[in-house]
C-alpha cells in the first residue's frame, strides 16, 4: 500500500451514551457529550487547522491556529479546547479566522529555518501542511529578528535527533512523554519567547530519564524530533501493517519503506494491543534483520568438528530427511523429535508439530515455552479450564486495584506498562509483590500502596496468606463462589489453617504480617482487582502451584469475568501464547486437547491422513536425558537457542553432542548451532507472512515487508522436509495453514486471514459463538464449567542459602535488551546495556569488600562466572540480581536443575550463590562456554 496516514481527529474520543447534535459549516453532526468542537468538525468532514492538538493527547490550546466562530458566542475560541453544545452552530472558514490563522503562522515561520526542500521531514511536516492550509503567502515580520535558529542539535540518542531550531514549542512531545508513555522526561523550560523543550534538567536525551519509546518523535509536528533513518534514507513512500516480533504485548506497526528499504517502524493507532504506542525495541531495534551476521544459505556438515559446507536447499532438505529416516530405522520411531519456537508464527509452529506427529510418527514435540510459561498453561487449565490470560489489555483501564507479581512491566512489557501507569495515575491502587524494588514501585506520579518484598521462592506462601485473610475475615464473594465455582469448602478449610496465616508467612517470606493483611484486604475490597504476573511466578519449583493460587484468589473474590479484573500472564516472547495454542506440547494437539483423547485424535487423523500415537511424547528435558541414554538421536530445533536458554548447560551440551543429527533453523549461528549438523537459515519477522498471538490472546497479522532473504519461507522448509520423509504436506500460502488450524481447532474456528485483514485482529476464542473474538474470558461461566478451587500447600524449594552460598540469585531483564540478546545486541540498543551486571545491596557488598564497578565472581554449587557489580538498594539484603542478555555473562553456568513439579519449567529465579571480589586468575570468565539464563 502507499504510505498510510491515519486520520488525526485532533482530540481524543469521548465515550458515553449521551450525545450532542450541532452544525459545523452547515453540516449536521452528532457526537458523544464532551467531544471537542475540533473532533466534531473532523467527524463531519471539516478539517480545522491545528498544530498543538493531536488525537492521542488531551487538548492544550497553545497554538491558536484552530480558532472558530460560534453563533451567539463572543470571540474566536480554540476548537480543540471547546466542548460541543446542543444546537451549536460553528463556523470554521471566515475571513476573520483566515487573517488570524495567517498571523499565527507568520509568527511561527518567521522563527523557522527556511530549508523545507532539504529538510528530512519535507512532505511529512504539519507546519508545512498548515502553512498551505491557512493560505500563508508572506511573512510580514521578515526573518531577521530574534530567533532560535542557532540552537545546537542533540544527537545523543542512537535513533533520533532533536533539532531545537525547528521547534514551535507546541508541547506535544512533553505531553506524549507524560500522557502516553508515563515517563515525564520532557519539560518546557522558560516562558514566552524563551520557551524551549528540555530533556530532564537541561540534559542530553541520552543522559535524561528518556527511555527512547519514540512517542515524542511520533507526536512532533515538525522535524524537531526526527528518526535518524529518515534523515539518512529519506521519507518513506509506502507502508506495510505488521506486528512487533519482540515481546508478548504484540504491538502493531506500520513498517514504512522507501523502495525496498525499511526506513522506520511507526506504531499503528488502530493496533488493539498498543493503540499507537511503542517501546524502543519495536520502534527502533529492527536493524538485526539485515545484520551481516545473518546466515542466508543452508549449511551441512557430517560431524560437529567439521567445517560448515554451504549447500542448496534441495541438498539440505534431502540430507535432513535421509538422516532422520536413517536414525528411525536404526533406533526406532521415537528416536527423533522437534522443538518449536515462540518467536515464529503460528503457521510456522503448526507445521513443525504436524511434521513431528504425522511425518516423524511420534509426539516428541515441545516448545521453548517449557522454560517460561508452561506453569501458566497448567495452572489456569486446572482452575479455569483454559491455558490463557483472562483479559484484554484495555481492561486495565477499569481496574481499581492492580497486583503485579514477579513481573517488571516497565522493562519487559513497556507498552502495557504505559497503559497500566495511566490507570494508576488516575487513582487505581498498586500492590507489587517482588523481592526487588522495580520501577513501578515508585515512578513519576505512581507509587505502590504496598511493596511486598518477599524472599525469592516464597510466592506460594504469600498468595496463601492473602487467601487466608480473605477467607478468615469473611471477605470472600460467596455469591460468586456459590454460583460459579466448585470445591470451595475443601479449599477454604485448607487455606484457613494456621500455617497459611500472615503471621506464619512472615517467618517464611520476610513480609510483615500486618502488610500482608493490609494488602490482602485492599485486593479483596476493591471494586475491580486485577492480577498481572510474569516469570517471577512461573520459573519456580512451585510455579504451577502459584498460578493456581492466584486463580483461587481471583475466584474467591469474584474478580473474574468482567472488565478490570482477572489473572493475566505477561508473556515474554512475541508468540508464547500462539506456540502453545498450536499444539507444541507433547501431550496436547492444537487447542490444548489431549493427545490421548480418541475423538480429538481422530479429527486430526482424518485431515492429516495419518494414524497418530495416543501416548504423549518427550518433554525437552526428557529429550536431553534420552539423548544421553542413547535412545533419542536426532532433533529439529526451530528458532530457539536451547544451548543458551535451557538450564544445566553441561547436561544440554552433552545431550546435543550425543545426537546423530541436530538441525538448527535460525537467523544467526548460535550456541546450539555449535552442536548442529545442519543449519537452515530462518527468516526475520520482516520476511514472515502469518500470525502471532499476544498475551491477551490477540491474533495479529504479520505481513511480509520484504521477500525471504534466504529464498524460502520457514513453513515451506518444514513442509519439504516432511515430504522428503514421505509424508505429503503442502500449502501454497500460510493462509491455507490457518484455514487448517481453524478447521481443526474449535477456539480458532472463525479465524482466517481474510477476517484478520477485515477486523485488524481477533482474540480467541473466535467461532460461531464469538465471531469477532473474545476480549474477556469466563464472562458467563468458566471454560471448564465451574471454576475449580485447588489447595496450594507451600513447599519450600530445595534450593536454600547455606553458609557456603549465603545469597540468593534471581534474574530478570532490561528494557533495551531482549531475551538472550541475539537480536537486540545487533542493534543500536547496545548503547544502553553493553554488558550484564550483578546488582547487590550495599551491605552485602561492603561485608565482601566489593565497591561499585568491581569485577566479582558469582558461584553456586554447580558453577561459577564473573561480572561487574553494581551496588543498589533496589535489592533486599541477601538477594542479588542479574540480567541474561549477553552470552558472556554465563548466568546459566550457576543455575541449577531444579524445576516446577508439574511442568519441568526450570527454577531460574532461585539459586543459592556466593559473590566475591574477583582476584586475578581466581575465576573463569565464561566468554567461551558461558550460557545465560533464559526467561521466555
Ligand atoms: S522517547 Fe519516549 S521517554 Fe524519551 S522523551 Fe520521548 S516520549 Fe519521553
Ligand atoms: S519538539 Fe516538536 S513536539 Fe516538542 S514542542 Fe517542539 S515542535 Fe512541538
Ligand atoms: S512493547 Fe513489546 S511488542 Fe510492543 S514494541 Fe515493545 S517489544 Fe514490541
Ligand atoms: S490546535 Fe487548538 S490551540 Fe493548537
Amino acid at each position: 500500500m502507499s504510505l498510510l496516514k491515519e486520520p488525526d481527529l485532533g482530540t481524543p474520543a469521548k465515550a458515553g451514551p449521551a450525545t450532542v447534535s450541532l452544525e459545523v459549516d452547515g453540516l449536521p453532526v452528532t457526537v458523544p457529550e464532551g467531544t471537542s468542537v475540533m473532533r466534531a468538525a473532523a467527524l463531519s468532514g471539516v478539517e480545522i487547522p491545528k498544530l498543538c492538538a493531536t488525537d492521542n493527547l488531551e487538548p492544550f490550546g497553545s497554538c491558536r491556529l484552530c480558532l472558530v466562530e460560534i453563533d451567539g458566542r463572543k470571540g474566536t475560541p480554540a476548537s480543540c479546547t471547546t466542548p460541543v453544545a446542543e444546537g451549536m452552530k460553528v463556523h470554521t472558514q471566515t475571513s476573520r479566522l483566515e487573517k488570524l490563522r495567517q498571523g499565527v503562522m507568520e509568527l511561527y515561520i518567521s522563527d523557522h529555518p527556511l530549508d523545507c526542500l532539504t529538510c528530512a521531514a519535507n512532505g511529512d511536516c504539519e507546519l508545512q501542511d498548515m502553512s498551505g492550509a491557512v493560505g500563508l503567502r508572506q511573512v510580514r515580520y521578515g526573518y531577521e529578528g530574534e530567533n532560535h535558529l542557532d540552537q545546537p542539535k542533540d544527537t545523543s540518542n542512537p535513533y533520533f535527533d532533536f533539532d531545537p531550531s525547528k521547534c514551535i514549542a507546541c508541547s506535544r512531545c512533553v505531553r506524549a512523554c507524560g500522557e502516553v508513555q508515563g515517563t515525564f522526561a520532557l519539560t518546557i523550560e522558560g516562558r514566552g519567547f524563551e520557551s524551549k523543550v528540555s530533556a530532564g534538567a537541561g540534559e542530553l536525551f541520552m543522559d535524561s530519564e528518556c527511555v527512547s519509546c519514540g512517542a515524542c518523535v511520533q507526536a512532533c509536528p515538525t522535524a524537531t524530533l526526527e528518526e535518524r533513518t529518515v534523515v539518512d534514507l529519506g521519507m518513506p513512500s509506502r507502508s506495510v501493517l505488521t506486528t512487533c516480533a519482540y515481546c508478548g504485548v504484540g504491538c502493531s506497526f506500520k513498517a514504512e519503506l522507501r523502495g525496498d528499504e525499511l526506513v522506520r517502524m511507526v506504531p499503528y493507532k488502530d493496533g488493539g494491543a498498543n493503540e499507537g504506542h511503542s517501546c524502543v525495541k519495536g520502534r527502533f531495534a529492527f536493524g538485526y534483520a539485515t545484520h551481516p551476521d545473518r546466515v542466508l544459505s543452508p549449511m551441512v556438515r557430517e560431524s560437529i568438528d567439521d567445517e560448515w559446507r554451504e549447500v542448496d536447499w534441495d541438498t539440505a532438505i534431502g540430507y535432513v530427511a535421509e538422516k532422520m529416516r536413517e536414525v528411525q530405522a536404526r533406533h526406532g520411531v521415537g528416536a527423533i523429535g522437534g522443538i518449536t519456537s515462540s518467536r515464529c508464527t503460528d503457521e510456522e509452529v503448526y507445521v513443525v508439530q504436524k511434521m513431528v506427529r504425522a511425518a516423524f510418527g511420534n509426539n516428541n514435540v515441545d516448545t521453548c515455552a517449557r522454560v517460561c510459561h508452561s506453569p501458566t498453561g497448567y495452572g489456569l487449565k486446572q482452575t479455569f479450564g483454559t491455558s490463557a490470560g483472562t483479559q484484554d489489555f484495555r481492561s486495565v483501564a477499569k481496574a481499581d486495584v492492580i497486583v503485579v507479581i514477579g513481573a517488571n512491566p516497565t522493562d519487559a512489557h513497556p507498552v502495557f506498562a504505559s497503559r497500566m501507569k495511566r490507570r494508576l495515575r488516575e487513582g487505581a491502587q498498586l500492590i507489587v509483590i517482588d523481592p526487588r524494588r522495580i520501577d513501578l514501585v515508585r515512578s513519576p506520579h505512581v507509587e505502590a500502596a504496598h511493596h511486598l518484598r518477599l524472599a525469592p521462592g516464597t510466592n506460594v506462601a504469600v498468595v496463601n496468606a492473602f487467601a487466608h485473610v480473605i477467607v478468615t475475615e469473611g471477605l470472600a464473594d460467596r455469591s460468586f463462589v456459590d454460583e460459579r465455582c466448585e470445591e470451595y469448602d475443601e479449599w477454604a478449610a485448607f487455606i484457613a489453617g494456621p500455617e497459611n496465616s500472615p503471621e506464619a508467612t512472615e517467618e517464611i517470606s520476610g513480609v510483615p504480617a500486618a502488610q500482608l493483611r493490609a494488602a490482602a484486604r485492599l485486593y479483596a475490597s476493591a471494586g475491580n482487582a486485577a492480577i498481572y504476573y510474569g516469570l517471577g511466578v512461573t520459573e519456580h519449583s512451585q510455579g504451577s502451584t502459584m498460578v493456581i493460587g492466584m486463580a483461587n484468589l481471583a475466584m474467591a473474590t469474584g474478580n473474574i469475568g468482567r472488565d478490570g479484573v482477572g489473572v493475566n500472564p505477561l508473556r515474554g516472547q512475541n508468540n508464547v501464547q500462539g506456540s502453545c495454542d498450536m499444539g507444541s506440547f507433547p501431550h496436547e494437539l492444537p487447542g490444548y486437547r489431549h493427545i490421548a483423547d480418541d475423538a480429538v485424535r481422530s479429527v486430526f487423523e482424518d485431515v492429516w491422513g495419518r494414524e497418530l500415537l495416543a501416548e504423549p511424547g518427550l518433554r525437552i528435558p526428557n529429550m536431553f536425558d534420552a539423548a544421553i541414554d542413547g535412545s533419542f538421536r536426532a532433533l529439529f530445533v526451530q528458532g530457539e537457542d536451547i544451548a543458551q536458554s535451557d538450564p544445566n548447560t553441561k547436561h544440554v551440551t552433552a545431550a546435543l553432542r550425543a545426537m546423530d543429527l541436530v538441525v538448527v533453523q535460525d537467523l544467526f549461528i548460535n550456541e546450539t548451532a555449535r552442536f548442529a549438523h545442519v543449519f537452515l537459515p530462518g527468516t526475520s519477522f520482516l520476511e514472515k507472512d502469518g500470525t502471532f498471538i499476544n498475551a491477551e490472546r490477540r491474533i495479529n497479522r504479520v505481513r511480509p515487508v520484504m521477500a525471504p532473504k534466504t529464498g524460502k519461507h520457514e513453513w515451506e522448509i518444514v513442509c519439504e522436509i516432511a515430504q522428503a520423509m514421505g509424508y505429503p504436506m503442502e500449502y501454497s500460502h500460510p493462509r491455507e495453514i490457518m484455514a487448517e488450524i481453524a478447521a481443526l481447532t474449535p477456539t480458532f474456528a472463525g479465524v482466517s486471514f481474510e477476517k484478520l485483514d477485515e477486523l485488524g485482529s481477533v482474540q480467541w476464542p473466535c467461532n460461531d459463538n464469538a465471531p469477532e473474538g473474545t476480549p474477556i474470558m469466563h464472562v458467563d461461566g468458566f471454560v471448564r464449567g465451574k471454576g475449580r478451587f485447588v489447595p496450594t500447600p507451600f513447599v519450600p524449594t530445595r534450593e536454600r542459602s547455606t553458609r557456603r552460598f549465603p545469597l540468593i540469585l534471581t534474574t530478570g531483564r532490561i528494557l533495551s535488551q531482549y531475551n538472550v540478546g541475539a537480536q537486540t545486541r545487533r542493534t543500536g540498543n547496545v548503547a544502553w546495556h553493553p554488558e550484564d551486571v550483578l546488582e547487590i545491596h550495599p551491605h552485602d557488598a561492603e561485608v565482601r569488600g566489593i565497591a561499585d564497578g568491581d569485577r566479582v565472581t558469582l558461584s553456586s554449587r554447580v558453577g561459577e562466572t564473573s561480572l561487574h557489580a553494581v551496588l543498589s538498594d533496589r535489592m533486599p539484603v541477601g538477594v542479588v540480581y542479574t540480567t541474561f542478555h549477553h552470552p558472556v555473562t554465563g548466568a546459566n553456568v550457576v543455575t541449577t536443575e531444579n524445576s516446577d513439579w508439574a511442568t519441568n519449567c526450570p527454577e531460574y529465579k532461585v539459586t543459592a550463590v556466593q559473590v566475591g571480589l574477583k582476584t586475578a586468575g581466581a575465576a573463569v570468565d565464561h566468554a567461551e562456554q558461558a550460557v545465560p539464563v533464559l526467561a521466555d
